[in-house]
């Protein structure tokens, strides 16, 4: 389980075709006192074969960012293309089955179903994108010994450790093969090894043919591991870090 963190002068970046595509996005929570612009314009862009950070203090939009192109939250200008296709002006309906076949999602606070079983909640991506209850559970049940949770998959979600729940999360983002993987905090409960095999595990992912990771994260461990990093403060983007600006970011926190 060691760190495998990638060669950021071999990364050919300009070769790959944009993943998502961010212009001008603003986002305001509330009304009156209670108003809160979250997104204040911002531009944003990830490419194929790529894991890209976004790094930020705590409350200037992060999370709201990845919602948006998610699409699981509604933005009020801007625009938004992900996986070449436009945002703006889709149906929700459209929007709801494009996530669900395109994107996985590792939410901050894990949103696994407490219902149902570990093997069962990994499962559910997979039975909305038509696969058999067997096959799925199957694939489940070797995703789930990939996060090295293979005798939990009986469990319920409140029967694991915090650590735990969230490599369920991881597995149940990983379990239809998504083109996007989009990750809120993805080892902030998990010790050094796990969250060491975790990043391999979605750097694995982020460099097969037409995928993409994007990851936001306060963990240093998991620097290393990008071909880039975006700066996040106050509701704006700042630096896009990469080639030596990358290395020495990565040096500087390492
Ligand atoms: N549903 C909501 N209703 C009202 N305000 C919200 C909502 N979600 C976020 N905000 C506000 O929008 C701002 C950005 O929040 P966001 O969750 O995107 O921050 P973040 O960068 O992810 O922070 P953290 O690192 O703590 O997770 C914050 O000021 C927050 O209070
Ligand atoms: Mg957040």
């Amino acid at each position: 389980m060691n760190a495998s963190p990638v060669q950021h002068q071999q990364v050919e970046s300009n070769a790959a075709k944009p993943a998502v595509f961010v212009r001008g996005v603003t986002k305001t929570f509330g009304v009156g006192d209670s108003r809160t612009v979250a997104l204040k314009g911002v531009d944003f862009e990830t490419r194929e074969g790529e894991l890209h950070l976004v790094v930020g203090p705590s409350g200037c939009g992060k999370t709201t960012l990845l919602s948006v192109v998610a699409g699981t939250l509604d933005w009020d200008a801007g625009e938004i293309e992900v996986l070449g296709t436009r945002l703006n002006g889709m149906r929700k309906g459209a929007v709801t089955a494009f996530r669900g076949k395109h994107i996985g999602f590792i939410f901050q606070q894990f949103n696994l179903i407490p219902t149902l079983t570990c093997i069962e909640n990994v499962s559910v991506p997979l039975l909305l994108n038509g696969v058999s209850r067997q096959k799925a559970e199957a694939t489940a049940a070797e995703l789930l010994s990939r996060v090295g949770l293979g005798d939990k998959g009986k469990k319920r979600p409140t029967e694991l450790s915090g650590g735990q729940q969230q490599r369920v999360a991881i597995a149940r983002a990983l379990s239809h093969e998504p083109r996007l993987i989009i990750c809120d905090e993805p080892t902030s409960a998990l010790d050094r090894d796990t969250g060491h095999h975790i990043m391999d595990l979605l750097s694995t992912a982020a460099r097969a043919p037409g995928r993409c990771v994007i990851i936001v994260t306060h963990d240093p461990r998991t620097y290393g591991y990008a071909d880039r990093i975006t700066e996040m403060e106050d509701g704006r983007v700042g630096q896009v870090l990469e080639g030596t600006a990358l290395q020495h970011f990565v040096d500087q926190h390492s």
